[in-house]
């Protein structure tokens, strides 16, 4: 997710789960071939299940981008058919082009051809007044003729004008049942859904009618609900590690950060929800925002040990809330 998320914060949610497919914020196929790789696209193999997604509409550049990426070692190249920024109107990439899937799978079969890893969409169910019916149909038809691997759909509309893109996240409306009337016309084709999915017993109701559900903002604002979904959608027996391992890998982690002129806050952003409800979150959150650029791994163990003692005063103790997923 743009300006959310980033390698750091994939490094944190893999420590929840290991098997959750994660995926990059959109990195436009231009900045994959000028930009600075490392800084763009650079990754700890331990983020591993991991999809690149790309934003774009030119065929030779996405398959460039995508040539890049598989070199780098992703795992996944999706490219994002979804997204309703401003930049839409320059028609260069994102929901626009549910307008034209004919180029959508240019795209795909220019992609397809220079890699061997999958290469995915995610789309929207159509962009202002289409109707979604026929819309979704071609695009997907499209994508699938190209040879795309799977679909991943965000359940509602685009609005490309007269709405800004958080409010293209909540106000258009989902529509579930359109997804799945996809997937019942595609039974062979691997279709996710995507939008609006806040628990695990929610995203558990939604595979019964599709084959995978994405979490965004759930999976940002209650990392902890990561936790959970080895042992509930890929049938893991170990037990989910316990919050004190978690925050002990990522003062590890962000120990090599600061090492290399890195600030704790580009780790602790993203672990600001690993607490929700139960007693001491509120001094965990305080304790790790505002951070002084001189901040080092002490404070993230301090603030840890404010939840623990907090847990041991209060009669519920600490819990967290223990998904196939993300953007
Ligand atoms: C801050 C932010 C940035 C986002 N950036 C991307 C992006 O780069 N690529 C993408 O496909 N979707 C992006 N999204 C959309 C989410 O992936 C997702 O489709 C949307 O939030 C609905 O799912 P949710 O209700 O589970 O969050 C972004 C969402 C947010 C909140």
């Amino acid at each position: 997710m743009m300006d959310w998320t980033d390698r750091h914060c994939r490094f944190f949610h893999r420590r929840l789960t290991r098997h959750a497919l994660l995926y990059t914020e959109m990195v436009v196929a231009d900045a994959v071939i000028h930009g600075d790789r490392e800084r763009l696209l650079g990754f700890s193999p331990e983020e591993h299940p991991l999809a690149l997604q790309l934003g774009g509409s030119d065929p030779a550049k996405l398959a460039r981008a995508a040539a890049i990426a598989e070199d780098l070692g992703y795992d996944e190249i999706n490219l994002n058919v979804g997204c309703p920024s401003d930049r839409v109107k320059s028609g260069t990439f994102g929901a626009c082009l549910m307008l034209t899937p004919a180029l959508v799978g240019d795209c795909v079969a220019a992609m397809k051809a220079a890699v061997r890893v999958p290469v995915t969409v995610k789309c929207r169910l159509g962009v202002d007044d289409q109707d979604t019916g026929p819309a979704l149909d071609a695009l997907a038809d499209a994508v699938l003729a190209a040879g795309a691997d799977a679909l991943w759909v965000h359940a509602r509309k685009a609005w490309l004008s007269g709405l800004s893109p958080k409010e293209n996240r909540d106000i258009p409306p989902l529509d579930y049942g359109r997804v799945a009337r996809l997937k019942a016309r595609l039974p062979e084709v691997f279709v996710g859904i995507n939008g609006g999915t806040r628990s695990l017993d929610a995203a558990a109701e939604r595979l019964g009618e599709v084959d995978g559900v994405m979490l965004g903002r759930a999976a940002y604002e209650t990392p902890a609900i990561l936790s959970g979904v080895d042992a509930r959608f890929y049938g893991a027996t170990d037990a989910a590690r316990d919050p004190g391992a978690v925050v002990e890998d990522m003062v590890a982690y962000a120990s090599r950060l600061l090492a290399g002129g890195g600030r704790l806050h580009h780790v602790t952003r993203h672990m600001l929800g690993l607490f929700h409800g139960p007693a001491g979150a509120r001094r965990w959150r305080q304790m790790l925002s505002a951070l002084p650029p001189e901040a080092n791994t002490d404070r993230l163990r301090a603030a840890f040990a404010a939840v623990a003692e907090a847990g041991r005063e209060a009669p519920q103790g600490v819990s967290t809330s223990r998904s196939p997923v993300m953007a």
